[in-house]
């Protein structure tokens, strides 16, 4: 995929602004709070419909504005000339949220993820590493999803019964309805089974690609693994369901759910230890990057066309070293960097610096 222009109408702090992208690496270049990364979320709000960075659309509506709209043009392949889409987020204060996909509505956002794949990496994403759970399932759901519409229904119905499941948890014991309980692990056991078994091939792709990303990043020294730990790996649906069954007289005195993909992690290791709680912060960094690489590289291969890479404010994180193989890495594709000193651009060719201040956009 290639962006070709970005519109953004009262979104954030910017008032009206045309963005071109150039195939190769946009720089956008300026000092803290002036608007870099409202341009990375315009991005990623026009390829999966929702912001990362908050929970109320209203928040990206330019303040004492009444609506926002992001307007987003893409072509498929690098010719620039063929087959160009266009995204239009419009958001108002009524929370009223319209997306268009070449000009026809989209009602369900299932239908819309995936369309433009993405990979964002922020200094936030050090949480896959060092965060919650919650963090790693994040990142694999957002691979996941953007691969398989499928996967993606199956995560939102399973999150649906779990929420039933949960509101009967805490009623009182003897109103608990265990007929209607039976029916619900149905469904989950079956939801279960798929989300684990794609969860699976996906992190087995991820961990192959990552082995040589990192084995190069690292001049061989470190060997890179990624474990996938679930309660319900190589399990049939009905082996999966006893589980849940069998959990369910300890759920109902805990008045909580023990068991499911809600529990689900990911284990990291460098030369075998767990990263997070024995390696350095460079090597937390460096195994960060070989992931997000290999997030990239599944996409590519799974989707057939290239995601687009947003890298926001990661240059200050990174050492000179990684900092000079990803930028040969990313040198062959479109990205959208940010960045607060471009001291690290060197011989690079295809480059578009913008400077951003206060809103506005200088090419
Ligand atoms: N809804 C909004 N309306 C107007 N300005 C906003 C809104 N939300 C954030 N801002 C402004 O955007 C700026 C932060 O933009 P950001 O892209 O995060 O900066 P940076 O260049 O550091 O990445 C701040 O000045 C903030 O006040
Ligand atoms: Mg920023």
């Amino acid at each position: 995929m290639y962006l070709k222009k970005l519109k953004l109408t009262n979104f954030r702090n910017y008032i009206n602004q045309e963005i071109v992208f150039i195939n190769g690496i946009n720089l956008f270049l300026g000092n803290n709070a002036q608007g870099k990364t409202n341009i990375i979320e315009a991005i990623y709000l026009s390829a999966l419909g929702t912001s990362y960075r908050t929970i109320k659309d209203i928040e990206v509506i330019r303040f004492n504005e009444n609506f926002c709209r992001v307007e987003l043009e893409y072509t498929k392949y690098d010719d620039y000339i063929s087959d160009s889409h266009h995204i239009e987020v419009y958001i108002d204060n009524n929370n009223i949220k319209n997306i268009k996909e070449d000009s026809v509505k989209v009602t369900k956002l299932i239908d819309h993820v995936g369309r433009l794949p993405i990979v964002i990496f922020s200094p936030d994403s050090l949480d896959i590493l060092k965060g919650s759970p919650q963090k790693r399932r994040k990142f694999l759901d957002m691979i996941c999803c953007q691969l398989s519409k499928s996967y993606y229904i199956n995560l939102q119905e399973y999150n649906k019964c779990l929420k039933i499941k949960n509101s009967l948890l805490k009623k009182n014991i003897k109103d608990i309805d265990r007929d209607y309980i039976s029916i619900i692990h149905d469904k989950m056991s079956e939801y279960i089974y798929n989300i684990v078994f794609f969860r699976n091939e996906i992190i087995e792709l991820i961990q192959k690609k990552s082995k040589i990303i990192h084995n190069k990043l690292t001049d061989s020294k470190e060997d890179l693994k990624i474990k996938y730990l679930s309660d319900f790996t190589n399990l049939n649906k009905d082996k999966i369901k006893i589980i849940l069954d069998k959990y369910f007289e300890i759920e109902i005195f805990r008045k909580s759910s023990l068991k499911g993909i809600q529990r689900d992690d990911i284990a990291v290791y460098i030369n075998e230890l767990e990263v997070d709680k024995y390696c350095s912060q460079g090597q937390n960094r460096t195994a960060l990057l070989t992931l997000k690489l290999a997030e990239f590289e599944v996409l590519i291969e799974k989707k057939q066309v290239v995601p687009i890479l947003l890298l926001d404010d990661i240059m200050s994180e990174l050492d000179q070293s990684r900092i000079s193989f990803l930028l040969n890495y990313i040198e062959q594709y479109q990205s959208i960097i940010t960045t607060t000193d471009a001291e690290f651009i060197k011989n690079i060719e295809k480059i578009k610096i913008s400077k951003v201040l206060n809103g506005t956009i200088e090419n």
